[in-house]
């Protein structure tokens, strides 16, 4: 999320070679790093000179159906790492994201895709310019919204999970965009990499968080920046106060079975990894090596005494140290994965946590849901092969004729697939 719209069109900024094909005559990072927005992704150029920087101006690669705004992959000499940025909120980054996927100059197939931007931050886990890795994110926007002005008697949130006919009724009609969950053996290996000591803070930044502390259960929030585990939610709608917050949080808590922390707000994390999921499943990208990483620039509700709206403006002095904890965090993770390549990275991080979307389409069961499509085996989609496997799946065939599994039933039962059906 961003606060102004600093350049109209931000292309044409640099003028560098085409990057050269390599390896198997395919573009082949060992890292991408995903951003955003114009300054998510500058800040990892002008920072190009300073020590122990990657330099992504190297190279760069037109990349076709990317955002017109964004259409460059930029890449390291060497090609080890490279840099894309897909547009704000979730169309764009699922398109953009899925454009990576479909370009045949790319081999994605060992690449670790590190998710850094900044985001709104919940002041009882986290303060301005903290660094949060996850391992949910949860799409708090799929949702029955009622306004607040009609709601029903004993209800204190407009937000109902669809296909449900209450806030705390956890799952109704499942689209399978709700949850995702990364692997969160990688999460703690690249966690290490991030010097907490480099976390940028600011005297604006003291001055404001100084607010929280009247709050007790704010501490976090009123303390300097850190490293933290804990979870982000995926909104188009860049929602404020403490009564939405405290409301998504319970959904994040819902959705994860009680095993997610929510903490930070983003517009992309659950559309970036949804086209992921459909990578893995063409054999791809590997799903296990997902990452992502949320730089708090303000705060998701006000301090006593504060309107939303003073928040909302005023409350935007994290936003630089965000910006330079994007690349603190981004540049450290990418050089830490290239630097332990052949040890460590090359071979993957196997994640012990289930690693996925709701219904299990990559395999395994999931920890949270109402259940996965195919009993703990990989979904086969028509003609693809068996991962590791070579052999066509049986469920779908060599021949590739049959249909894809039937998604699941509705957890909450008849009348939940009605609803979705007449919902929209
Ligand atoms: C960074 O280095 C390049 C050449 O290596 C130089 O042209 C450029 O001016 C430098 N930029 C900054 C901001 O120092
Ligand atoms: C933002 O802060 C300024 C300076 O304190 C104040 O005048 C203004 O009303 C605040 N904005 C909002 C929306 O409260
Ligand atoms: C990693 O392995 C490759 C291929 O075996 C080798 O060429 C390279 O020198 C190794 N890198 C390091 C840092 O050991
Ligand atoms: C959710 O948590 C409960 C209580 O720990 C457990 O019994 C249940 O199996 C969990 N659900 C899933 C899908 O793992
Ligand atoms: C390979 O795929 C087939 C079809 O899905 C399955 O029956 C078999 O168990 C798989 N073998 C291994 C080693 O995973």
């Amino acid at each position: 999320m961003r606060f102004i719209r600093q350049s109209a069109l931000a292309v044409a900024y640099l003028c560098v070679a085409a990057v050269a094909a390599i390896g198997n005559g395919k573009i082949k990072p060992k890292v991408m790093i995903i951003t955003f927005f114009d300054s998510e992704g500058e800040i990892y150029l002008t920072k190009s000179n300073t020590t122990g920087a990657l330099d992504f101006r190297a190279q760069q690669h037109r990349v076709p159906f990317a955002s017109p705004e964004f259409p460059y992959l930029r890449c390291t000499a060497d090609g080890a790492a490279c840099l894309m940025t897909t547009g704000e909120a979730e169309i764009q980054a699922a398109a953009t994201t899925m454009a990576l996927l479909a370009d045949p100059a790319l081999d994605l197939r060992e690449t670790y895709w590190v998710l850094t931007g900044i985001g709104g931050g919940a002041p009882d886990r986290v303060s301005l310019g903290a660094v949060a890795l996850a391992r949910f994110t949860v799409q708090v926007g799929m949702s029955y919204e009622m306004d607040a002005r009609e709601l029903l008697p004993g209800f204190d949130t407009g937000y109902v999970p669809q296909g449900t006919e209450s806030p705390d009724a956890a799952w109704g009609s499942v689209y399978n965009s709700e949850v995702f969950e990364v692997n969160a053996a990688l999460r703690d290996a690249l966690t290490a990499m991030i010097d907490p000591a480099r976390v940028a803070d600011s005297a604006a930044a003291a001055t404001y968080r100084a607010n929280y502390a009247q709050v007790p259960a704010f501490a976090p929030g009123a303390a300097p920046p850190a490293v933290h585990h804990c979870d982000s939610v995926t909104s188009d709608t860049w929602f404020t106060g403490a009564l939405l917050a405290e409301t998504h949080a319970r959904r994040v808590d819902l959705w994860t079975n009680g095993t997610g922390t929510y903490c930070t707000t983003a517009q992309e994390d659950g559309a970036v990894l949804g086209a992921l999921v459909r990578g893995a499943l063409e054999s791809r990208v590997d799903f296990a090596r997902v990452a992502i990483v949320r730089t708090v620039s303000d705060f998701d509700r006000p301090y006593p005494g504060q309107s939303v709206m003073d928040n909302l403006i005023n409350g935007t002095v994290g936003y630089p140290i965000a910006i330079e904890n994007v690349w603190v965090s981004g540049n450290s993770i990418a050089r830490g994965i290239i630097g332990a390549w052949n040890e460590t990275f090359k071979a993957g991080v196997p994640a012990t946590n289930y690693v996925g979307d709701v219904w299990g389409s990559l395999g395994g069961t999931p920890d949270f849901g109402p259940g996965r499509v195919s009993g703990g085996e990989p979904v086969v989609l028509p003609g693809a092969k068996v991962k590791g496997n070579g052999t066509g799946g049986a469920s779908a065939g060599v021949s590739g004729e049959a249909p894809p599994p039937a998604p699941p039933t509705d957890a909450a039962g008849a009348g939940a697939e009605a609803a979705k059906g007449s919902g929209k």
